[in-house]
């Protein structure tokens, strides 16, 4: 395997250190992803505790991303600010802090209160992660190394499941939610003491005037020969860059960009992902599974998660990310079209619920092998380097809205309509998603960052000079 070797390839002109440092700045993924999933299990002992209504149960599960949104929209500054190091040892303190917070929560109101805040430190730890990977990973294998982050969420996501299953429904004589929800303080602490033992992003000390630091962490992770070519570079980015704002992101030729960025930000949420990982075990507990087998078959969708999500870091660079996400989206529909005819049917119980049950797995199958992953991975891919940043920032928000917003709405609107028509309704955003795709989405496989960006310059961003007009054309060429 290609990307394996690449990865792995002893005679590579890295060390082993640059790994680890991935390793350990993708466990922000963990936390993200740990924090997604916990809430599924805990939902459904925290009504023995206090009164929940389906829009209060909304709003617990999406307090959250609330808190998410306003980490995204100040995580690169941050970042910039403080460096990435200390950023990342400060969102694993707040989510440790928060994990005590949320499980000691005496009342509703503050539960509330302490997710927001550990939002904040999700939100954060989903921009800072993927930047300190991409800023210290050799070139070769970023790719690979970058993919490490949603491969961390998926695996937050199966430990919060396993969490979950362990300590429901009471342990030791606490009630299993506040177990639950203090467990995320364990990947935090582990994330904070890996980070302690990090180097900060060489380019951010350049970028800080601390060029000779700089020139001691690559030293660690590079062939040494190559060092003193990497930080003329990045002081020539540097100094000639001018870092550029929001702004630039409405000018014409980056539109394409933008729209596909933001698009699939929010493609991705609608498609319902977070439907079934957030409410996974009340949706098995409707079918007619017992709360522990809820549970556990919830487990089994965190494995296909983490599994698929392998398949798809193996197979990206080979077949490309349109057919991952064409196939991907085309799987969803079809399969949320049988997981809502399931709940039309009689009979939940018998061999419908197997069919219902195998659906939502295919379903997350689908989703890990193409939405999942190769969101994360576009939007770093088809920005101009000068506004790189600020688009993901702004991506992310949209990602971390949209996720919100179904959240929020999602059990009310089950309520309402009922399970079956719920899941079509989903259908057809993932069929509209299809045509987005289809019509709207480059191939960026192969491809330069600076290829990719001067397609964009040129309006042929789908590989052919598109629907421009001679006047905007040469606009675009000034
Ligand atoms: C999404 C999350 C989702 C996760 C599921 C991520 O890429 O951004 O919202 O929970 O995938 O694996």
């Amino acid at each position: 395997m290609d990307v394996v070797n690449r990865v792995f390839n002893a005679e590579s002109d890295h060390g082993t250190f640059v790994y680890f440092i991935a390793a350990i700045a993708a466990l922000n993924g963990l936390l993200f992803g740990f924090d997604v999933g916990v809430i599924s299990g805990a939902l459904l002992y925290i009504d023995q505790s206090f009164t929940l209504s389906p829009f209060l149960e909304g709003v617990v599960t999406s307090s959250v991303l609330v808190g998410a949104m306003i980490g995204a929209a100040i995580g690169g500054q941050l970042a910039d600010r403080f460096g990435r190091r200390r950023l990342t040892l400060a969102g694993a303190a707040v989510f440790f802090v928060g994990s005590f917070g949320m499980a000691l929560s005496p009342t509703l109101g503050w539960l509330i209160v302490w997710r927001v805040i550990e939002g904040v430190a999700v939100g954060v730890a989903s921009i800072v992660g993927p930047l300190y990977i991409a800023e210290t990973a050799p070139p070769d294998v970023r790719g690979a190394l970058g993919f490490l982050q949603q491969l961390m969420i998926t695996l937050g996501i199966l430990l919060a499941y396993g969490t979950n299953y362990f300590f429901a429904p009471e342990f030791l004589g606490i009630i299993g939610w506040r177990w639950m929800l203090w467990f995320g303080a364990v990947p935090a602490a582990v994330l904070a003491a890996g980070t302690y033992f990090l180097p900060e992003s060489p380019r951010w000390l350049v970028e800080n005037q601390r060029v000779e630091e700089a020139r001691s962490v690559l030293s660690r992770i590079r062939d040494t020969d190559a060092v003193g070519e990497e930080i003329d570079e990045i002081r020539e980015v540097s100094e000639i860059e001018e870092k550029g704002g929001l702004s630039d992101l409405l000018e014409p030729w980056v539109r394409p960009a933008l729209i596909v960025g933001v698009g699939l930000a929010i493609i991705q949420q609608f498609s319902g992902i977070n439907t079934i990982i957030y409410y996974a075990p009340t949706i098995l507990s409707n079918i007619g599974f017992g709360d522990i087998a809820s549970l556990a078959g919830t487990i089994g969708i965190g494995v296909v998660n983490v599994v698929l999500t392998i398949v798809a870091v193996l197979l990206v660079d080979r077949v490309g990310r349109r057919p991952l996400l064409l196939v991907g989206t085309a799987g969803m529909t079809v399969m949320l079209a049988i997981l809502g005819l399931g709940f039309f049917l009689p009979g939940l119980s018998g061999v419908i619920g197997y069919v219902t049950l195998g659906s939502m797995f295919l379903y997350v199958a689908f989703y890990a092998i193409s939405l999942g992953p190769v969101f994360w991975l576009l939007i770093s891919e088809i920005y101009p380097l000068r506004i790189r940043g600020t688009a993901e920032g702004v991506a992310s928000v949209f990602n971390w809205g949209a996720n919100f917003l179904v959240g929020l709405t999602f059990l009310p609107l089950i309520d309402r309509i009922g399970e079956g028509y719920s899941f079509w309704i989903l259908g057809a955003f993932c069929l509209l998603a299809f045509v987005f795709i289809y019509t709207r989405v480059p191939e960026t496989m192969g491809r330069s960052l600076e290829e990719i960006e001067a397609d964009l310059r040129d309006n042929a961003i789908m590989g052919a000079d598109a629907d421009a007009g001679p006047a905007e054309r040469e606009h675009r060429t000034e």
